[in-house]
């Protein structure tokens, strides 16, 4: 039986990487898809690719009235939502005395103020229809500790689990389960624009990071988007009723080394 049979969901940010992952897995579980990107070629592309279920859908998460027509988007298209993933993130890298406003806050409104302000639509949506839903905020190792050159990044992700915490505590009484899943490291055009980084300010070749931790991994790779897409559909189906503001790592091991 297929786990989410006739379910509706948006998932931020899956034109690519790990977001369109999560797409195909809830489209092969019986979901219909909002593919939610601010990049629209790239989402309509994605849309078409996986195929019936997946449909386009432009979204800013930093911008509320772009927020506010993705959800009544989804809504007239799927009659409701059930589900989001807050997937979309940026990611940069810089030692402290190096981190800049503009980097600052362009982290803090996409990472954290983005999760935040979609999550508050999704919740009015779902406590208007009265059916409950499942939220789900891509955390990250980053978000249990700091980093030397990551700042700024790691602490958007602390953010995130913080307010998955809160979220999942106030929204259980409509019946609306917040929990967030926290990833390692994991293979794809986002891990190539941080090996440039690390490249730059660690004085290495590109490449080198990237090899670096994947061999750090106890699993004895980097993740692959494929590794997170089972926990993301259990917390979205029924098995996962009781689970209130958690989050999970899914990183080969890597946060207990
Ligand atoms: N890749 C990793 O190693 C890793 C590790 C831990 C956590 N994560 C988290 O997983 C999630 C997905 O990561 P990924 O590697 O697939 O990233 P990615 O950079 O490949 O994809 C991010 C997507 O978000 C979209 N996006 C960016 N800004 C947006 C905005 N303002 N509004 C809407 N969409 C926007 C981009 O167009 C892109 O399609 C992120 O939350 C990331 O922080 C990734």
């Amino acid at each position: 039986m297929r786990r989410l049979e006739g379910k509706s969901a948006i998932v931020t940010g899956s034109a690519r990487g790990i977001g369109r992952a999560f797409a195909e897995a809830y489209i092969r579980e019986g979901a219909t898809v909002a593919i939610a990107d601010i990049n629209l070629e790239a989402a309509e592309r994605t849309a078409a690719e996986i195929g019936p279920g997946a449909y386009a859908v432009p979204l800013d998460v930093t911008d509320q009235a772009s927020i506010d027509v993705a959800i009544t988007a989804v809504e007239k298209k799927a009659g409701g939502l059930d589900i989001l993933i807050n997937n979309a993130a940026l990611f940069d890298a810089a030692p402290i005395v190096e981190i800049s406003r503009a980097s600052y806050d362009r982290l803090f409104t996409v990472n954290v103020a983005g999760t935040l302000f979609m999550l508050q639509a999704a919740a009015k949506s779902m406590i208007a229809r009265g059916k409950g839903g499942r939220i789900i905020n891509m955390a990250s190792q980053a978000g249990r500790r700091g980093e030397a050159l990551v700042g700024v990044y790691c602490a958007t992700k602390a953010a995130v689990i913080s307010l998955t915490q809160s979220a999942g505590l106030d929204l259980i009484k409509h019946r609306i389960n917040v929990n967030a899943i926290a990833p390692g490291v994991v293979d794809g055009e986002h891990w190539d624009h941080v090996d440039a980084l690390f490249a730059r300010y660690e004085n290495r070749p590109l490449g080198e990071k990237k090899r670096l931790v994947g061999e750090s991994v106890p699993y004895g790779r980097m993740g692959r988007a494929e590794d997170l897409t089972g926990m993301a559909v259990f917390l979205a189906s029924s098995e996962a009723e009781y689970i209130v503001a958690q989050t999970y790592n899914v990183d080969g091991g890597q946060w207990m080394s």
